[in-house]
């Protein structure tokens, strides 16, 4: 984790706060107070590309033929449906998060036709019991990290993405290891429920920030079984 010692405002939310947080409750209080400012304050300020990284990879290799319907895992404000949405204007995505108010936030975005980027946002809380959908793929950023979701809920995910159907998905690359992803997506693998995923290492802010250097393992497998 990179420290945050640049000035800030008394009051002003920041990635040490967002790194603070434990269990969903936490989650739901941090994102209710900082969700009209996330994207000035957070995306923003700290050059956060993290998002357009992982929509890049995902129209990259996720098969233009093959799908149809996408769900943004902790979606927030918006911004991995935002780059989706430009890059592959056909599919339909889907929003799943914990706050209300980030969603709010991400239903007010736009495609360039003027339909919502988003056509469904729903409030779950993904450590909890999940909806019944099944999408055609699974994308997010930034909720794979410190103090938000853990490995133990990637696995339970998988049952949201049809057999042979993609994820793309971003994990803190010190959080890969050190809690798990690794290990728990090596067992997924050998269980025949995934391919091999490829791994592409993305950094999460650009050069000028005050966290460059901070990096994500963008995983990238499909659903076997
Ligand atoms: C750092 S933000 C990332 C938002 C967006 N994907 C982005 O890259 O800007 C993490 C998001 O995960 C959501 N989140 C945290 N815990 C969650 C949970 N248990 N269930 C669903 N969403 C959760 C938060 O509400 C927040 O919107």
């Amino acid at each position: 984790m990179s420290e945050s010692g640049h000035d800030q405002p008394q009051n002003q939310i920041d990635l040490a706060d967002a790194y603070a947080v434990k269990t969903p409750d936490d989650n739901r209080r941090l994102y209710a107070q900082w969700a009209q400012t996330y994207n000035e304050t957070f995306i923003n300020a700290n050059k956060y590309v993290y998002p357009r990284a992982v929509a890049q990879l995902f129209a990259k290799y996720v098969s233009e033929i093959a799908i149809t319907a996408v769900v943004d895992i902790g979606c927030g404000t918006g911004a991995v449906g935002s780059y989706l949405a430009n890059l592959r204007p056909d599919i339909t995505i889907d929003g799943y998060d914990i706050s209300p108010e980030m969603l709010k936030q991400a239903s007010l975005l736009a495609r360039i036709d003027g339909s919502p980027v988003y056509r469904n946002l729903l409030e779950v809380d993904l450590t909890a019991s999940l909806p019944k959908q099944t999408f055609d793929a699974m994308t997010t950023a930034g909720t794979f990290t410190h103090g938000h979701l853990g490995p133990e809920t990637l696995v339970a995910l998988i049952d949201l993405v049809r057999v042979d159907g993609w994820f793309v998905i971003g994990i803190n690359a010190e959080h890969f290891e050190a809690r798990g992803f690794a290990s728990t997506i090596k067992n997924i693998v050998e269980t025949g429920v995934i391919t091999q995923p490829e791994i592409h290492l993305v950094n999460v802010y650009e050069v000028g920030s005050p966290h460059y250097g901070d990096c994500a393992k963008v995983n990238v497998f499909q659903r076997k079984k």
